[in-house]
This record gives C-alpha cells, sequence and structure tokens, in this order.
C-alpha cells in the first residue's frame, strides 16, 4: 500500500489517516499541508532495528535526515534509539536543536565549509564523514589547534552502479563523492588518515544511490568495501573495524512498484558480510546503515484542494491543485510517479465503476507547465472544492520544498491515534519577506 499504515476510509467516506479525517484536518490547517504518520515511521524503525540484529557484528542504524528534517521528526528518530545523518551545519542545527545527543550524529557533506566544520567539532558531532583531501587537512588542522580527537570515516566511491535514476546514482566512477578505489585515491586517503594524530579513522562509507529495488548492488558494494579494508590491512597495517553503506532502499509511489522489504535488505547485507568477511579473513566490528526515504517516504501525505478541472474535449483533463512544485519537485526532476485518492470521496472512487472515471493530469499553480504532479490518473469525475491527497510524499518533498512565484511553505502535522500535531508551522507572507532589505539600504 502507498498509504500510511492503517489509513482507511471512515464512516463518511473520508481518507483517515491515523486517525484522523482528512477533510477535518483540511479546516483545522488548510492545504496544501503535509501530513506525516506516526505509526508508519516507528514501524519502519522498528522494523530496521528488528532485522538487523546480527549475532555477529553491532549495528548502528542512522536516520538520513536529508528526506525529512524537522525537530520534531529529529526528536522522534532520537526516542526510536537512531543515530542521525546530517549533511550541512543547518540540519545539524537542527538536529542539535531536537537535543540530538551529538556523539549520535554523523556528518556527512562533499563540501563543507569552514564554518561547518568548526560548528561540527564545537558541537562535538561524533563522527565526520570526510569526502576529500581538502577536508581531511583542514580537519586535521583544526583537531590539532583545538587539541581534539576526531573520529571519522572516509567516504569512498566504490564504482557501483545502482539501478535508479541517474540523478541520484551516487557511487559511480564519475560521481562527485569520495575517494575513488580505481584511481588509488581511498588507499592514500586511508594511508593519511591513519598517520594523523588528530584523526581517528574508525571506517568507511559509501552511498551508492537512492530509490534502490535491486539488491544485487548491495552485495558488490559490500564485497568492493570488505576488499579495500584488506587491502588496507595487508598494504598499510591499517585496521578498519567499521562499515557504513549508506542507504537506498527504495519504497512503493505507484502500486505497479515492487521494492524490495528492509527484511530483505537484511538478508542480503548479512549473507554478503558473511561471505566476504570469510573470503577476505576479515572481522567487523559495527555495520553502519543510513536509511532516509524508506523510513518517512509512506508515513507521507500531501492533501491539497481542488481549485479548478479544466476539460479539453479528447484531449486532456486538468485537475488544478493549490501547490505543485513547490512543495513536490520530483516528479519534475526526476519523473517521479506518485498515487493519489479522492480524501473527501474515497467510498464514490471505489464505488464508481471504471468505465465512469475519467483520466486526468493533476497540475499545481505555478507558472510552468510542466509543474505536474500526476501525468495521468484515473479518478471519479472531480469537482472544485473536492481534496486531493498524493501519498508517499514523506520523503524529500518538504525537505526540498521551495517558495517559487511566492508560495509560503505549506505546514507539515503528525498523526497518531487520532490525535495531531504541528510539527512545522505554515509559512505566512511576512516570512517571504524575513530577510528582505530596502533599495540601497545597508
Ligand atoms: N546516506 C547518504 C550519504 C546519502 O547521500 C543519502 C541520500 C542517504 C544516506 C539516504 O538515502 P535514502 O535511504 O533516502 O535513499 N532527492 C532525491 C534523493 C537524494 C538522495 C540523496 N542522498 C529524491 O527525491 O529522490
Amino acid at each position: 500500500m502507498v498509504l500510511p499504515v492503517g489509513s482507511e476510509t471512515g464512516s463518511k467516506g473520508h481518507l483517515i489517516i491515523g486517525g484522523c479525517d482528512t477533510v477535518q484536518l483540511k479546516k483545522k490547517y488548510g492545504t496544501p499541508l503535509y501530513i506525516m504518520d506516526i505509526a508508519t515511521i516507528k514501524d519502519q524503525a522498528r522494523s530496521y532495528i528488528k532485522n538487523f540484529n546480527f549475532p555477529d557484528v553491532d549495528v548502528d542504524i542512522v536516520y538520513a535526515s536529508k528526506a525529512f528534517s524537522c525537530t520534531a521528526m529529529c526528536e522522534l528518530m532520537k526516542k526510536e534509539g537512531f543515530g542521525i545523518d546530517i549533511s550541512t551545519g543547518g540540519e545539524l542545527f537542527i538536529a542539535l536543536n531536537s537535543g540530538f545527543p551529538p556523539g549520535k550524529i554523523l556528518f556527512h557533506g562533499s563540501n563543507k565549509s569552514l564554518d561547518e566544520i568548526e560548528e561540527g567539532l564545537f558541537s562535538r558531532a561524533g563522527f565526520f564523514i570526510v569526502d576529500n583531501f581538502s577536508e581531511l587537512e583542514t580537519l586535521d588542522r583544526l583537531c590539532g589547534e583545538k587539541k581534539i580527537k576526531q573520529k571519522i570515516m572516509l567516504r569512498i566511491t566504490p564504482g557501483v552502479k545502482a539501478s535508479t535514476h541517474e540523478y541520484i546514482q551516487t557511487g559511480k566512477i564519475k560521481s562527485k563523492f569520495g575517494f575513488g578505489i580505481s584511481d588509488g585515491l581511498a588507499i592514500k586517503a586511508i594511508e593519511e588518515a591513519a598517520r594523523s594524530k588528530n584523526l581517528e579513522l574508525t571506517g568507511i562509507h559509501a552511498h551508492i544511490g537512492s530509490q534502490i529495488f535491486n539488491l544485487s548492488s548491495y552485495d558488490k558494494l559490500i564485497e568492493i568495501m570488505l576488499k579495500l579494508i584488506k587491502d588496507a590491512r595487508d598494504r598499510l597495517k591499517v585496521t578498519i573495524a567499521s562499515l557504513n553503506i549508506g542507504g537506498g532502499l527504495g519504497i512503493k509511489y505507484v502500486p505497479e512498484d515492487k521494492p524490495s522489504s528492509i527484511e530483505d535488505l537484511a538478508g542480503v547485507v548479512s549473507g554478503a558480510l558473511k561471505k566476504y568477511q570469510e573470503k577476505y579473513a576479515l572481522k567487523l566490528d559495527r555495520l553502519y546503515l543510513e536509511p532516509g526515504r524508506s523510513i518517512v517516504g509512506n508515513a507521507g501525505v500531501t492533501l491539497y484542494e481542488v481549485g479548478a478541472v479544466k476539460e479539453i474535449k479528447s484531449v486532456i483533463n486538468y485537475i488544478s491543485i493549490d501547490g505543485g512544485m513547490s512543495d513536490n519537485i520530483r516528479p519534475m526532476l526526476y519523473q517521479a510517479g506518485y498515487d493519489a485518492f479522492l480524501a473527501n470521496r474515497m467510498k464514490d472512487s471505489q464505488d464508481t465503476g471504471e468505465d465512469k472515471k475519467k483520466h486526468y493530469s493533476i497540475v499545481g499553480k505555478h507558472c510552468e507547465s510542466g509543474d505536474v504532479i500526476i501525468e495521468d490518473i484515473k479518478l471519479p469525475p472531480v469537482a472544485k472544492g473536492d481534496l486531493i491527497a498524493v501519498a508517499a510524499t514523506g520523503a524529500y518533498c518538504y525537505s526540498m520544498a521551495s517558495n517559487y512565484n511566492g508560495q509560503p511553505k505549506s505546514a507539515v502535522i503528525a498523526v497518531e491515534d487520532g490525535k495531531s500535531w504541528t510539527w512545522v508551522k505554515r509559512q505566512a507572507y511576512k516570512d517571504l519577506i524575513k530577510g528582505d532589505k530596502r533599495l540601497y539600504e545597508e
């Protein structure tokens, strides 16, 4: 199911999420509205913890906060026992604001500024995931000056091409991220890091991409990374006992999608660890995973109100909603598919025969023809004032939202057991000019 767990049609025919009637949520909070179902987030988080409880290696699960970050979300992940992956000073700030234990913060980022590095050191972030030599040198120098011994992992480019959209493949040789293995940079980086008195090289990291269905890439990744650990041992006498395999597990966006489960992923990872630790005579102490999308993706639903319906006879029918590319850029950026429901008339949708349904294109309110959320969907005849719920918008929608066309960012609310809470307030117009100055003002 693309909707959050426990979603149902209520007695009035409305879509119920987390025990809350979406028609009531619209009245209380307005639209567009990001709705996050806490039970789904908890289910996914707990499924990771349960399935990755391996007997012979400790596993730390780290939430990739780029998928969806706000103070309450970080608090929830902390409560679930997760670490957190942040990739900028801004995400660090949000995590710290939530009271996240600094020792469980993994500081990513392929071009951390000097300020960001200092902020990470000052806040005692547990690990820096070092991406390149210039970061390695800066970190080494600053730690020396501040007399800090900082734990690090090195980001490696494993040369694995995950089967997903090109924009979200990150492990290929030509990737901008990390130290390549084939050109010898990875082993050189391990040598330099191990030599530093200020840095403690704890592990190596790779992230091959996102929205991955075919898990064989993880087997390949683990083989390559363990071979690198073996090379470090044999050639440099450096012991690396932790491996971080990043995130990437795909989710179901449309009914035809057949994602692998967390359990499947755990099976592939544990099998690969066993196989390649034996092959290279190695023993890892700790494994890290960094899921983002698979924790929050299906927990999120975006609720919109239909403003206008335009039917161009024998050509196309448009449903215009009150949001669009400013709250969900993914269809435009990655041709991502989504599924939608008529939230105020779920019963109608179920009862209307296929022959009575119409093909619609669900489009946003922005000044671009490409502002399309769903290219083609069959729904019963839709009218102004109907509510459209777009499913599986919990990951990379709010976090990639913009103020294009002066659209204030939508509120994020959370639901659980029939109650709802604001996680992020809807922006007001005054938020749009918060940083503005008058012409020639100093
Ligand atoms: N770790 C690292 C180092 C990452 O760069 C990412 C995602 C993750 C973990 C989490 O991956 P996930 O489990 O969420 O697949 N904006 C794109 C996705 C970009 C992913 C960037 N990195 C989208 O909307 O599909």
